[in-house]
């Protein structure tokens, strides 16, 4: 599959910086951080457990279609979503390539997302179903043309902190939710969830 390269920017975070693909308007490429490179286990894993949530919330993540490591950053490829103005004007100035003198309106919007009750409903309801979400200050969430709600963040499948383990899913909880599924995406997510299941490290078991 072709990778594509870093085109204009459009936001960033504390994990990763996020650019349009030169290639393709329709994809972007989040880029990490300095320092917050995935192992070849933890990219790969993120990439799995992002197909699970995207067939479990189609039109709220967008869906991811390479992960890679190169160097000594880690690359994720996904479909570009369309965020909603004001998500896009904070986020700009978050990851300062804004106008400046957007502090008080940034400020507002992180604000009010934080205590948005859709977004707090959505993040209850993913995790029941075994994944959890980053509500990162009200950064991750936006809504499209449609008005449906977006989550603009791949997370980890799973971090090591300070020597510690922090899964981003619930191995019991997401197996409910995949048998539960309709047949056709039902054996699409067990393969994707066997493989992440694969990859998880069997020198860790604490959360
Ligand atoms: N698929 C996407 N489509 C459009 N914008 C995106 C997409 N993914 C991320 N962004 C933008 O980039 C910002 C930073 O990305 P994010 O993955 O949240 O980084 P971090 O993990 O560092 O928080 C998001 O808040 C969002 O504005
Ligand atoms: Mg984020």
């Amino acid at each position: 599959m072709e990778r594509l390269t870093r085109g204009e920017p459009i936001g960033a975070g504390m994990q990763k910086r996020v650019f349009v693909a030169a290639e393709n308007p329709k994809k972007v490429i989040a880029e990490s951080r300095d320092g917050k490179d995935l192992t070849q286990e933890q990219i790969k894993a993120t990439y799995y457990l992002n197909k699970i949530s995207h067939l479990l919330f189609p039109k709220n993540i967008p869906a991811v279609s390479q992960a890679f490591n190169d160097v000594n950053k880690s690359y994720l490829q996904m479909d570009r979503a369309q965020p909603d103005e004001a998500h896009v004007k904070a986020n700009k100035y978050i990851a300062g390539i804004g106008e400046h003198g957007e502090f008080w309106e940034t400020n507002q919007y992180l604000m009010e997302n934080e205590k948005d009750p859709e977004i707090k409903q959505f993040v209850k309801t993913a995790k029941e179903k075994g994944i959890f979400m980053d509500i990162g200050s009200g950064q991750n969430f936006a809504r499209d043309p449609e008005g449906n709600l977006l989550y603009l963040d791949i997370s980890p499948a799973w971090e090591y902190i300070e020597g510690k383990i922090f899964y981003w899913f619930d191995d019991v909880l997401l197996k409910q939710t995949i048998e539960a599924l309709p047949e056709a995406d039902k054996s699409k997510a067990l393969n994707y969830f066997e493989r992440l299941l694969a990859l998880k490290p069997k020198d860790y078991n604490v959360n």
